[in-house]
């Protein structure tokens, strides 16, 4: 009998009518335009080189016009969120522009929750921008205490309604910004969410300090060129010292700016991760392209394994 393979990459599986459509001219990631092509037929400003048609060089193409401006002013002035913001992220909640979201549990955390939790029950478990993963879910079903952080409410509402699950919100004052922030307990399981920026968290107002962390779809999407190095300081002080952290990273060849997916090398991953952690990898699941996904060129998923090193 013939089978067909789902992945798990951020994107739809099946070839719906929106995916005809846009066939010729795909969005590498859902909701957004291509990079260097025309969005109602207006000229859409890119990030390229001075070859590129609608760069943000001069008519006359001899000097570049705004080579030292920052990504946020550049994002702006091209008409493209930016996307490290809280802005980008309750939009696309509020548009539905969420394929990431999966509605199994994920396979690659059933395949290593063994290495994740080193065969332990009952562990505080982490899984910074959680979205409404149902790997909380199924987390909290083996008995262990989840914790995530999501800055859109939205996505942490729709978490409880869509899992037949009910929840209590308590205000609690963050200890490094002093800001308050909603906390959904949920009634049924041992599963909390903070409703908050996730560099404001800190193993304070965690109540301690995790013993896994599971990261899918974060660390991709806080612009790790940019944001890595203090985004991997923040798990490392979150993470006990003899904890474990599970990553998925995606690794594609095309230059699609700062959107997420962000492709992760080798070389960023050990430039953000080396210092203080030591890297295993575990897993690499090479896709070829598949105009059926929404990232439909030729990528890698790539899992890795991390321990914290003792600094
Ligand atoms: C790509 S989604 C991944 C969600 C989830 N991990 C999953 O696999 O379904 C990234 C999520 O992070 C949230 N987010 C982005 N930046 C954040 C930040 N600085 N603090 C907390 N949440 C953030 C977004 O609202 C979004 O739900």
């Amino acid at each position: 009998m013939h089978t067909k393979k789902k992945t798990r990459v951020w994107g739809k599986t099946n070839f719906t009518e929106k995916h005809k459509r846009k066939k010729n001219n795909p969005p590498p990631y859902p909701g957004e335009g291509r990079v260097g092509k025309t969005i109602n037929e207006r000229p859409q400003l890119t990030f390229g080189t001075s070859g590129d048609k609608g760069s943000l060089f001069s008519e006359r193409g001899c000097f570049p016009k705004v080579r030292f401006l920052s990504f946020a002013h550049r994002a702006k002035m091209a008409g493209k969120p930016e996307t490290a913001t809280a802005e980008y992220w309750t939009d696309r909640w509020k548009k539905g522009k969420t394929d990431w979201h999966r509605e199994e549990v994920h396979n690659i955390l059933f395949k290593y929750v063994d290495e994740l939790t080193g065969g332990r029950s009952n562990l505080r478990v982490f899984l910074p921008l959680c979205g409404k993963s149902v790997d909380m879910l199924w987390l909290a079903d083996q008995g262990h205490n989840v914790v995530g952080v999501e800055l859109a409410k939205q996505a942490i509402e729709s978490f409880f309604t869509e899992n037949n699950l009910t929840f209590k919100v308590e205000s609690v004052k963050m200890t490094a910004s002093g800001e308050p922030a909603e906390v959904y307990k949920c009634n049924e399981k041992n599963i909390t969410i903070f409703c908050c920026d996730l560099y404001t968290f800190e193993e304070e107002d965690a109540g301690g300090k995790f013993d896994a962390i599971w990261d899918r779809g974060s660390l991709s999407a806080i612009v790790p060129s940019a944001n890595g190095k203090r985004y991997t300081k923040k798990m490392h002080s979150l993470l006990a010292s003899d904890g474990n952290y599970m990553l998925e990273s995606h690794y594609y060849e095309i230059d699609r700016g700062n959107r997420p997916p962000a492709s992760i090398s080798n070389e960023l991953r050990n430039e953000i991760y080396g210092e203080d952690f030591t890297i295993k990898e575990l897993y690499v699941d090479r896709l070829g392209e598949d105009p059926n996904r929404s990232l439909s060129f030729a990528l890698d998923l790539h899992y890795h394994m991390f321990k914290p090193k003792e600094n």
